[in-house]
């Protein structure tokens, strides 16, 4: 039910996963797996920094789905930088889900001044090896996103970065998009806070909530989303967006609540080793 998007290197992934920021580990993270795949998820968004990488194992193995039916994401945190580090911490993230591949690692944060570059020559090593299907980064600003690709020899498959309709960094899109960079949403439906006047009146034009008519915002730009719910029936009234389109009237009429404010930390101050 949940279409593909097809990134640079032929891999197919969901348009649209389910988010696990501050989702808790143990059980409550395991249900979430379970119901997000009842529902018709197949793709999950986690990162060591959650906390919660053991749960969403959990759920993995007691899903009912095969493991390589499941799109797992997770992401290497900002105390791990360097090249020995990175291989350190992608095994202990193996080990807590349990798995034996990770279908895409990010980089959460570059770090400071060119950290991310002995720590992309890990990623690129795991990849070649093929215990990661997909590479990528969170939070590339455009000069840190040029850098790297100016260095690298397997260039990123995906840059996850904030986007909403009150910070649409569309410059970034632009950017990723024609260098073939998959562009993945965090914070997508800013924790359903949407009641703005243009989305409020697609909403009542289609029958959809606003947090609906904001995911289909991002998917119909090109944009990945993985929204966050602990809920089974939001789980299921997010991913029921395939059904109808915006006009392009009602998709410039959303780029017009553009405030250019963040509610997350801005990607050129934010290192985290302490501050997350
Ligand atoms: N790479 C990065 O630096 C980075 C940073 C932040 C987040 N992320 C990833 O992106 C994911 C999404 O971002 P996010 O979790 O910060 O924000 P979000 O997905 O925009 O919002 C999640 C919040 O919205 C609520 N919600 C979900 N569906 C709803 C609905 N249909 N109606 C009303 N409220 C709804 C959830 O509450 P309930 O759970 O109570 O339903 C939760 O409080 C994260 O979970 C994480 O996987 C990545």
């Amino acid at each position: 039910m949940i279409p593909n998007f097809k990134l640079s290197n032929g891999v197919e992934v969901p348009a649209m996963g389910l988010g696990t920021f501050l989702t808790k580990n143990g059980e409550e993270a395991a249900r979430c797996v379970c119901d997000a795949v009842k529902a018709g998820y197949r793709s999950i968004d986690t990162a060591m920094i959650y906390l919660n990488e053991e749960g969403v194992g959990k759920g993995i193995k007691e899903c009912g789905i095969p493991r390589n039916e499941l799109y797992l994401t997770t992401k290497l945190w900002n105390d791990s930088h360097g090249y020995e580090e990175t291989l350190r911490a992608f095994d202990a993230s193996l080990k807590r889900l349990g798995v034996d591949y990770i279908d895409e690692y990010l980089i959460h944060w570059p770090g400071q001044e060119g950290s991310f570059l002995p720590t992309w020559k890990a990623f690129e090593r795991l990849y070649e090896e093929g215990v990661i299907r997909v590479i990528g980064v969170c939070n590339f600003i455009k000069p840190v996103m040029k850098e790297l690709l100016a260095s690298c020899n397997v260039s990123p498959m995906v840059n996850q970065i904030e986007i909403h309709p009150m910070f649409q960094p569309d410059h970034l899109i632009a950017f990723c998009q024609e260098q073939g960079i998959q562009v993945e949403a965090w914070r997508p439906i800013v924790w359903g806070k949407l009641e703005k006047e243009p989305i409020l009146q697609a909403a009542a034009k289609y029958r959809k909530t606003p947090v609906q008519i904001t995911l289909r915002w991002h998917y119909q730009r090109g944009v990945r989303t993985v929204p966050k719910t602990t809920h089974y029936d939001r789980m299921k009234e997010n991913m029921d967006i395939f059904d109808f389109s915006l006009t392009e009237e009602e998709m410039e009429a959303i780029k017009g609540l553009n405030t250019y404010v963040r509610t997350g930390e801005s990607p050129d101050e934010f290192f985290g080793m302490d501050s997350f």
